[in-house]
């Protein structure tokens, strides 16, 4: 498997259970070294998407590969390379977290064990190593829960929801961890979570699922900037949008209650206020239209859910 192969790659990959399509269809292609958002409401698929990437459910149709191998057949070879937290992870509360770890490498084999101490570092769980996990905060739960991912050094990481129950300091802590791994240790990290504000931060590419459904993915910045604007108010609203749908870096323009809507980057606005001077057309008010990954998340579920709800 060279460089350029992704490092998990699905064909139509589809789950029904009985009449319900869980995961219709979905494609996609997770790239070496980058952090991989999987966005989607509750009951999108992202959880049963990640157990048949991990072997763990039977694909109805279609199939994927993990680090190049059918995850239809001899997986194994391939999860050995792949560390995962799948839902909440699960310890026992009167081991220490040292001692939990060490159950987990043994689990995996090899000679992960030794690393345990840098592993407990790398989650910031130190101090805290000897403690028994009964003990622990959710948070530092969840740490334990991605150094168990860690054992075994894996080049991947598949993490679904990763920051479930965790304060927004966790979160943070979190996000600054699975970039530090994918920057410095060069993992590529598959992500999933319902937080749009999570995924803007932390990755560089995102899906976004509804219904078992690809509705969108691409670049985090793409996205955004394909939902950004200027508005404005003017009289001779028709002659600047015509004046204005000649400029190549407009992507279109649409009348909104009394604004004109102006697809196009809001850093451009002196540039779109001279294009309208120089044809005698002066607005009496002008807003850039900031979209987060929030507002675009929410009209594409909103347009999907109208759509496709037979
Ligand atoms: N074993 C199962 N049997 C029947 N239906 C299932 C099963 N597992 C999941 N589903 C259904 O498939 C759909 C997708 O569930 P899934 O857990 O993959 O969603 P999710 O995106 O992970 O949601 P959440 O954000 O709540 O974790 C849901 O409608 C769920 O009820
Ligand atoms: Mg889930």
């Amino acid at each position: 498997m060279d460089s350029e192969t992704p490092v998990i790659r699905t064909y139509d990959l589809t789950k029904r259970f009985k009449k319900l399509t869980a995961v219709n269809e979905v494609n996609f292609a997770v790239k070496r070294g980058e952090v991989f958002g999987f966005l989607g409401p509750n009951g999108a698929g992202k959880t049963t998407t990640i157990a048949m990437l991990l072997g763990l459910v039977r694909p109805t149709a279609g199939s994927a590969e993990v680090l190049g191998h059918d995850i239809r057949h001899n997986l194994s070879t391939a999860l050995r390379r792949v560390g995962a937290i799948v839902e909440t992870p699960a310890f026992y509360p009167y081991m220490s977290g040292i001692d939990n770890l060490r159950v987990f490498a043994r689990i995996d084999g090899g000679d992960t064990e030794e690393h345990i101490p840098a592993i407990l570092e790398q989650v910031g769980l130190t101090g805290r190593g000897k403690d028994k996990v009964g003990t622990y905060s959710q948070g530092m739960r969840q740490r334990l829960g991605l150094g168990a991912a860690l054992l075994g050094d894996p080049e991947l990481l598949i993490l679904d929801e990763p920051t479930n129950g965790l304060d927004p300091a966790g979160m943070q802590e979190m996000r600054v961890l699975i970039r530090y791994l994918a920057d410095e240790q060069s993992k590529t990290v598959f992500l999933s979570s319902h937080l749009l504000h999570e995924i803007e931060q932390v990755c560089d590419r995102v899906l976004i699922l509804n219904k078992g459904q690809v509705i969108a993915q691409g670049k985090v910045k793409e996205l955004l900037s394909q939902a950004h604007a200027i508005e404005l108010r003017i009289e001779g609203a028709e002659r600047a949008a015509e004046v204005l749908s000649r400029l190549d870096w407009v992507q279109g323009t649409s009348r909104e209650g009394g604004w004109l809507h102006v697809q196009a980057p809001p850093e451009r606005t002196p540039e779109l206020l001279a294009a309208l001077a120089a044809h005698s057309l002066f607005p009496f008010e002008v807003r850039p239209v900031v979209s987060t990954l929030e507002s675009v998340f929410l009209d594409l579920t909103h347009e999907s859910t109208d759509g496709t709800d037979v």
